[in-house]
């Protein structure tokens, strides 16, 4: 197995330098797959670091619609997906055409929407954002209404932070709706001194009972600076693999074991390898949605991160 592993390895990285390939990879992927990246971090640090590659070929591990972030940013680069059944379920919870009705019944409401969603709904919205920024951009928008979309636990939050109603798509995210508030109040009881951290994506119960609400990049940072020796992490559980990784001296506890995105697993070392080898599967998103989704994309970007 050792031997295997070594081999998959070897020839990753012999592929990675023949085609000039960046391996990027989300903070959720499997821990083989972080260990092979060139980089690892949230939707803004992954979005941000596209755009700044000189590399000719990105290999994106993490799920569609990071990829297409990726080719909306770098036109001229090839961006791979290791496995193109790896969507994520909530950005399929909004159509283009579902937003334009909505918006057409609220003429003059500006679309903000959350980076998890396809290229064509941001090419339909106005300013994009990730778990990073999300109330420093709805700050950055002028008076009138918001429609946001299509997280309505991270919409209901900003708006809370932010001080201004939003009109709010019913879109949410099956795997962090698993962790539910006695989760929290039985790692509490079992792990009194620890600090609590969880992802905007929670349901609201769950972000009441926690002391930090935090995109995964933002909890990355949490882990590393605070004190506290036991964090309780309310989020998918595969960022636990980097935070023990880079915290030795501290101890991560899961808020549920049952916070697993599926979608997020299916990119496997194996995965990595036949896509470069094949150079497969190409996510392109077609010039004309590109330009009017990279115009959010962008404002986005302008805005830089603040958790
Ligand atoms: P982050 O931007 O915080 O990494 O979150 C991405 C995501 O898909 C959360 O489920
Ligand atoms: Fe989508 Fe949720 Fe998976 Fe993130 S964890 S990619 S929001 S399904």
């Amino acid at each position: 197995m050792a031997d295997y592993d070594a081999g998959l390895k070897a020839e990753i990285l012999r592929l990675k330098k023949s085609k000039k390939a960046v391996i990027l990879a989300h903070n959720y992927q499997l821990g083989e797959v972080q260990d092979m990246a060139d980089f690892v971090g949230d939707s803004l640090e992954l979005s941000q670091n596209a755009a700044k590659t000189d590399a000719d070929v990105i290999v994106f591990c993490g799920v569609h619609f990071m990829a297409e972030t990726a080719s909306i940013l770098c036109p001229d680069k090839v961006v791979l997906l290791p496995d193109i059944h790896a969507g994520c379920p909530m950005s399929d919870m909004i159509t283009a055409e579902r937003l334009r009705e909505k918006k057409k019944e609220h003429p003059g409401a500006a679309v903000v929407c959350y980076v998890n969603t396809t290229a064509e709904v941001k090419a339909e919205s106005d300013i994009c954002c990730t778990s990073a920024n999300a109330v420093r951009v709805v700050e950055s928008v002028g008076p009138g209404e918001i429609i946001f979309v299509p997280d309505q636990y991270l919409g209901s939050y900003v708006a809370a932070k932010a001080g201004r109603g939003m009109i709010l798509w019913p879109g949410y995210c099956p795997t962090h709706s698993r962790i539910l508030p006695q989760d929290i109040i039985r790692q509490r009881a079992e792990h009194p001194q620890a600090k609590v951290i969880v992802h905007p994506e929670c349901r609201p119960e769950v972000k009441a009972l926690a002391d930090e609400v935090l995109s995964t990049g933002g909890m990355i940072r949490f882990a590393r600076e605070t004190s506290a020796k036991e964090i309780v992490i309310g989020t998918e559980i595969g960022i636990l693999y980097r935070l023990r990784k880079e915290n030795p001296g501290k101890w991560f506890f899961a808020a549920s074991e049952q916070a697993v995105c599926p979608r997020m697993k299916l990119i496997t070392l194996e995965r990595v390898l036949w896509s470069l080898q094949e150079m497969t599967t190409v996510v392109k998103v077609p010039e004309e949605i590109r330009l009017k989704a990279k115009v959010a994309v962008d404002k986005m970007l302008a805005v830089g991160r603040s958790g």
